[in-house]
């Protein structure tokens, strides 16, 4: 039994040491520092892993139009023989013809023995069907010779047990356009398509396609739904689009040019896509673009989610990583007319030619691009030089367009120095800063933007993610370390709004078989798709985005690490709120207080909490949810403090009085 006076000095030690484990995080909301830009937080898209083809577009169909540097790839004929007759099936044979078209291959077809013929498309790693969906099918077709009747298409899923079905009367000796519907009876995570046909003879095919009936808004041959629907849910305040290093090139004639990725489907033409040889040991020869997603429907993608439009555009430098290229100054007109041409499709009047173009693919109001980057990753004098061209021939035509400039792919060194100087010297209005580095880098550099000038450049952070083992390492891995120290980090983005406006994670997507890179922040396979811990970081500081910039510190000074702890805090006008965002990257509970002066708030609150409690922690297909932010409604007691688990994110949102 223990004595008054012992119970006394018992609670006495432990009040005590309760106190003392409590840091309090003070807040001055007696001014606002800056504001939030609404482009802070947006997205970085790139035609990488399946992104785009494969991925977002929703075609089944690989290689549609036979236009692929092997024009049968993704198409299989089992019962053909090259070397053969083949009278007992039939074989495909590509014709190229000349002329002005864009695209110059259909697909022959000789049909010897109906009976014994059959071609099947692979799709991109085989075609997501689900259960009592409809798919949209649709071809060019021509009877050449011989007397071709019907065409039967199958889709075939596991086992090959046939999961719907549909025939198609051919009966036009001309090119004419067919299309039919199959409802699917099962799923199927890799069907394949199977085209048999009635009588014999031949028949020239081509853009043999296949969607999903259900795609993003209903648009007919759109995008696949479930993956806009993770990029809306992150509330972007940008859509920087096409790339990256696609947008670049291997070599200067495989650069983007965005003229040829608008207009009708068809005649758009066909590219490689620079990640399929990019990685030994990730090759992916059957990776194209076919541009079914172009300029118009990036545009159109930023304009649904409420996202700034943001292209970046060829300066006339190949990837420095692979050939770097250089257009000679004095050709680089073509170059920068690409660009102004690209305000005029934006922007410009329906009268316009460009803008005439927009309107004929059926936006004829304007989509109020503000922002245009020239170049994407490059570095070095060349670079600059051809900078100045471009940026002298927008501003001098679209004075108010604010351009995008790069600092090259390095956070630090000779290069990002260089081209950091050289820019300010320009009085670049917004550089371009890339990190891939390790996930302590990204704990120990919340502090990068604390010494920027206030008068310079603004930053757009626009391609930055942790990885768990080195750059472009396959067996880098989106953890929750990774995206724990991603949020540490932001929280210095955050604190340094009046200087960073922009920020986007990269990549953004992956196939989970059609990948080349990882880390990335959404993966997906061809039936389903998840969101990994690093989206949930983005996600939870875009919608928690704020309008106003507050000082916070511990003990007066910027909070990077003290007690393992990193914090931002903004004022949101519109909901009357404070929002603060606090990271213990403790393996252990840390537990915090607030002192608000300047403001006074409601002592419940809503705290958002993402956590995990292994740093190696994943979410994955099978386990899509497994590190998602959960929501609780809590009470911050002056004297207890609120405890913040170990390696956690926190989001607290508390009202105003
Ligand atoms: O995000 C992957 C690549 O990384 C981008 O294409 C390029 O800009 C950077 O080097």
């Amino acid at each position: 039994m223990k004595t008054l006076k012992q119970i006394y000095i018992l609670a006495f030690f432990c009040v005590g040491i309760n106190y003392a484990q409590i840091t309090t995080l003070e807040v001055d909301a007696s001014q606002s520092i800056a504001k939030i830009q609404p482009t802070m937080y947006g997205i970085f898209f790139e035609d990488i892993n399946f992104a785009a083809d494969g991925g977002l577009y929703a075609e089944m169909i690989k290689n549609r139009s036979f236009e692929f540097d092997e024009p049968l790839m993704g198409w299989e004929q089992p019962n053909s023989d090259r070397h053969s007759y083949n009278n007992n099936s039939g074989i495909a044979t590509i014709i190229k013809y000349s002329g002005d078209q864009t695209n110059h291959n259909y697909c022959r077809i000789t049909v010897k023995d109906d009976q014994g013929y059959k071609i099947i498309n692979k799709g991109f790693r085989g075609m997501g069907i689900h259960a009592k969906a409809v798919y949209n099918l649709s071809f060019l077709a021509a009877k050449t010779s011989g007397n071709i009747k019907e065409l039967h298409f199958k889709l075939v899923g596991k086992d090959k047990k046939e999961i719907a079905s549909t025939s198609v009367v051919v009966d036009a000796n001309d090119w004419k356009k067919y299309e039919a519907q199959l409802t699917a009876t099962a799923t199927a995570e890799k069907a394949t398509l199977e085209i048999t046909f009635s009588g014999t003879g031949e028949i020239d095919m081509d853009m043999i396609s296949l969607f999903p009936e259900d795609t993003w808004k209903q648009r007919k041959n759109g995008m696949r739904k479930d993956l806009v629907q993770l990029l809306a849910d992150m509330d972007p305040g940008f859509l920087r689009f096409p790339g990256g290093c696609i947008v670049e090139g291997r070599t200067l004639a495989k650069r983007y040019q965005w003229k040829k990725t608008v207009g009708p489907i068809e005649d758009r033409e066909i590219l490689v896509n620079r990640w399929n040889t990019e990685f030994g040991h990730r090759p992916t020869p059957d990776y194209y673009q076919s541009f079914g997603i172009g300029f118009f429907e990036y545009f159109q993608l930023a304009e649904d989610m409420g996202a700034e439009p943001l292209p970046i555009l060829s300066c006339g430098m190949a990837c420095q990583f692979n050939t770097g290229e250089l257009v000679p100054m004095e050709e680089l007109d073509p170059y920068v007319q690409d660009a102004l041409d690209l305000i005029e499709f934006a922007n410009g009047d329906v009268s316009t030619p460009w803008g005439k173009v927009r309107s004929d693919m059926g936006h004829p109001e304007p989509f109020n691009m503000k922002y245009i980057g020239v170049g994407n990753e490059q570095w070095g004098p060349d670079y600059i030089a051809r900078y100045k061209v471009f940026s002298e021939a927008i501003k001098k035509q679209y004075p108010n367009m604010i351009i995008v400039s790069g600092s090259g792919p390095f956070p630090d060194g000779d290069y990002f120095e260089y081209g950091m100087e050289a820019l300010k010297k320009l009085n670049a209005e917004i550089i371009d800063e890339h990190y891939y580095r390790s996930p302590q880098w990204f704990r120990d550099n919340a502090d990068r933007y604390d010494d920027y000038d206030r008068n310079g450049p603004k930053i757009f952070a626009g391609e930055y993610a942790a990885q768990s083992v080195a750059i472009a390492s396959p067996k880098n891995e989106n953890n929750w370390e990774c995206a724990m120290s991603e949020a540490a980090f932001m929280t210095g983005l955050e604190r340094n709004a009046e200087v960073v406006q922009l920020t986007s994670y990269a990549p953004l997507m992956a196939h989970t078989e059609g990948w080349q890179w990882t880390p990335d922040l959404i993966w997906f396979n061809n039936l389903t798709s998840y969101g990994t811990p690093n989206y949930y970081v983005q996600k939870l500081f875009a919608t928690n985005r704020g309008t106003d910039l507050m000082k916070v510190t511990i003990d007066g000074k910027k909070i990077i690490g003290q007690k393992s702890l990193y914090a931002s805090v903004v004022k949101d006008t519109e909901t009357n709120e404070m929002i603060v965002k606090v990271v213990n990257t403790l393996s252990e509970k840390n537990t915090i207080n607030f002192k608000w002066n300047g403001v006074s708030v409601a002592n419940n609150a809503t705290q958002i909490v993402l956590v995990s409690e292994e740093l190696s922690d994943v979410n994955s297909i099978s386990k899509p949810k497994n590190i998602i932010p959960k929501s609780k409604e809590i009470k911050i007691d002056a004297k207890d403090g609120v405890q913040l688990a170990p390696y956690s994110v926190n989001v607290f949102k508390l009202k105003i009085n």
